[in-house]
């Protein structure tokens, strides 16, 4: 087992002395290494807050994050840091490329707290590699002002698969996208999930692509609810 949810909760206080407001209320699931799953739900219902969660940017009010046997919530910053940074790949709606930092550049940047210079090499030679799996080998000097908004997505991508993390995030990856260019960067998302075993939790507002993918969940009235 990967990932394993129990019982999350997660509410926001709204203004001071406002109510609660409940966004999460009590989710438990369970994903395996290499495994993929979409959440879909109506704007508002939690995704990102689920997300985040998942991934450390977050906390829980209650329950547990369970990541490779260990609670992530007893983690120090230190070792929450260092989760976010190696185990975790992050690809949001918006690319958030660094628009002064070249394509190869930009897909380098998490590499940049490594000190090892064995490691360094092995990710400046990865980050080729992915550049030309996904077609932009062409474009690997270019910023990101210059290339199209797919091929930054593209970019976007494979920033997050650098470090080589167990655990894909991604949260309306194909938000800003056509149709055409959405549809690619799912296929581009599935194949690095099946070719190099990364689990994908994909949050999406696309039936199409939640169609796609193993399982998919709606996140209604704070629970998720089995869809496929
Ligand atoms: N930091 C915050 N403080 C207060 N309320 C918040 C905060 N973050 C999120 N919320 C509220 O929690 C609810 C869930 O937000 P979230 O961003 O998780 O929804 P979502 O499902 O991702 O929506 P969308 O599909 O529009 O991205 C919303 O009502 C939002 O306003
Ligand atoms: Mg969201």
């Amino acid at each position: 087992m990967l990932l394993k949810l129990n019982n999350i909760h997660k509410s926001y206080n709204t203004d001071q002395g406002g109510p609660v407001k409940k966004v999460l209320e009590g989710i438990s699931m369970e994903l395996d290494q290499g495994e993929n799953m979409a959440i879909l739900g109506p704007s508002g219902s939690g995704k990102s807050t689920l997300l985040n969660i998942i991934g450390a940017l977050d906390r829980p009010d209650s329950g547990d994050v369970v990541f490779e046997g260990n609670a992530i919530n007893d983690y120090t910053e230190d070792q929450l840091a260092g989760f976010r940074n190696q185990q975790v790949g992050f690809i949001f709606q918006s690319h958030h490329l660094l628009p002064q930092c070249s394509v190869l550049e930009n897909v380098l940047v998490p590499t940049l707290p490594l000190k090892d210079p064995k490691l360094k090499k092995e990710c400046f030679e990865r980050a080729q590699e992915l550049i030309k799996e996904v077609g932009l080998w062409e474009q690997k000097d270019q910023l990101p002002g210059t290339i199209s908004g797919g091929e930054c997505q593209r970019v976007a991508v494979i920033r997050a698969l650098i470090n080589k993390p167990k655990l894909l995030l991604a949260d309306e990856p194909t938000g800003s996208l056509d149709r055409k260019n959405a549809q690619g960067i799912a296929s581009l998302l599935m194949e690095l999930n099946k070719g190099f075993n990364t689990a994908l939790i994909i949050v999406t507002h696309s039936l199409e692509i939640g169609a796609q993918m193993s399982r998919a969940f709606d996140l209604v009235d704070g629970q998720l609810v089995k869809n496929k």
